[in-house]
């Protein structure tokens, strides 16, 4: 399906998985909070605090995990 936003989990490398993983967490962020105004304003909050911080880095890692199963790992 080329008109969707996630057509696939596989990734050629690692690093484009690392990508897609960050993509996945800033996707949910902008779909449970639409308006881009309020998402501006809390840049600043976040990038400030290093448990905000934290907890991103923890979205993306799940994800990953999540992301490098779907590719077996790039053992293939
Ligand atoms: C920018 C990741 C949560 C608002 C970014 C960037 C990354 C990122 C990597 C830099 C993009 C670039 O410079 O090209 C994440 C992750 C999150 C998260 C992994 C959580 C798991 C949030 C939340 C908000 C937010 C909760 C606000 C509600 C923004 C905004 C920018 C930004 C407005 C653009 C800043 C600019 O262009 O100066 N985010 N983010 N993010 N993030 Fe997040």
């Amino acid at each position: 399906n080329q008109e969707s936003w996630l057509p696939t989990l596989k990734t050629d490398t690692p690093e484009e998985g690392y990508n897609l993983a960050v993509k996945l967490a800033r996707k949910a962020v902008g779909m449970t909070q639409p308006d881009a105004e309020v998402r501006e304003a809390l840049r600043p909050v976040y990038a400030n605090n290093a448990d905000s911080l934290t907890f991103a880095s923890q979205v993306v890692a799940i994800n990953f995990q999540t992301v490098a199963a779907a590719n077996n790992y790039w053992n293939n």
